[in-house]
């Protein structure tokens, strides 16, 4: 029997190298398949694109002084084209002015270097950013399973389904409305997501009791802050959400959990996430309720803004977002 190697086949990394000269095209293709590289080379834009849509390419190599469409255009389609995901392109120029290379970094390029080149100073830089591009796309999955999991957990219950999603449609509205920076929206809408994560910890048969529950399973409940914040922790993509996860029970007067955080003390992004938290809760069915109007839930919500549960300034605002044709009339009057 034929002795085994691998279970998996493992795929040539491919790389697109695209210039206008034909021989520098045939120099970069004998040296990059020497170092156990796909190759795939292209004469102009046109081609690349063409060969970047059919094959999975995993590195551009582009000449920057090209006819029609120029390495810095190519660059700027290509990274358009990646969308989200990371993919590094590095430009090949015979240009060593500032200009160009603020012109590159303009672009998208990741990085430059100049002609004619040294292939063992480009072999080390490909092999740089190609282990950044894996290490990007291991955070990614991790990040995916994890947003996963927490829509699987909730989906078990039908009276939560749904609860994370709108939690996080909401919050991230709220930061939008309150004029925050686009990547706060961002992490606002992961941690919306996966604020109740810590609850995958807990027993279904806690979580879906019936009637009330004992002063030990109310504690048990009251865990899923510090338990959500200990599964995110080890991914550094969710480093900027624990402290939302971990505080978003916490109170403005300061007898909230888990830790009994007062006031301005709380995270910011965990005192939205209590308000949105606690809307979405109420113009949801319970098992002890029925659903209630939005219009009543904002009353609610307006009756109380100063019990001492929320931000009593971030629910004036949220309440205007919510009311903006209220809020126009007030402000018509005044
Ligand atoms: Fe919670």
């Amino acid at each position: 029997m034929r002795p085994l190697t691998c279970l998996i086949e493992k795929e040539k990394t491919s790389i697109l190298v695209v210039d206008d000269v034909q021989s520098n095209l045939e120099l970069m293709e004998a040296v990059f398949t020497k170092e156990g590289f796909k190759v795939h080379t292209a004469l102009n834009s046109l081609v690349a694109l063409d060969i970047f849509r059919k094959y999975p390419i995993d590195l551009a190599l582009l000449d920057v002084m090209m006819p029609v469409t120029d390495g810095f255009k190519l660059c700027r389609n290509l990274k358009e084209i990646s969308g989200k995901r990371f993919f590094p392109i590095i430009l090949l120029t015979a240009l060593t002015d500032r200009q160009s290379k603020i012109k590159g970094i303009e672009s998208g390029a990741d990085d430059f270097i100049s002609k004619p080149f040294d292939p063992t100073e480009l072999n080390l830089k490909i092999k740089s950013l190609l282990n950044l591009k894996t290490l990007n796309e291991e955070l990614d999955h991790s990040e995916n399973i994890i947003l996963t999991l927490a829509v699987a957990m909730e989906s078990r219950d039908p009276y939560t389904k749904g609860h994370s999603a709108r939690v996080s449609k909401l919050s991230a509205d709220f930061v939008a409305f309150l004029s925050l920076p686009e990547d706060d929206r961002k992490e606002m809408k992961k941690a919306g997501i996966l604020h109740d994560i810590g609850k995958i910890c807990l027993s279904e048969s806690l979580l879906r009791k019936p009637g009330s529950l004992t002063k030990e399973e109310v504690e048990m409940i009251k865990t899923h802050t510090v338990l959500g914040e200990k599964l995110c922790k080890p991914l550094f993509s969710m480093r900027k959400i624990l402290p939302a996860i971990r505080h978003h029970h916490e109170r403005w007067d300061g007898t909230g959990f888990p830790d009994g955080l007062a006031g301005q003390d709380i995270p910011i992004m965990a005192r939205i996430l209590a308000i949105t938290d606690s809307f979405d809760a109420m113009v949801s069915v319970r098992p002890y309720r029925d659903r209630r109007s939005v219009s009543v839930s904002l009353e609610t919500i307006e009756s109380e803004q100063y019990s001492g549960q929320w931000d009593s300034e971030l629910v004036g605002y949220f309440l205007e977002m919510m009311h903006p044709l209220t809020k126009k009339d007030h402000r018509v009057n005044a």
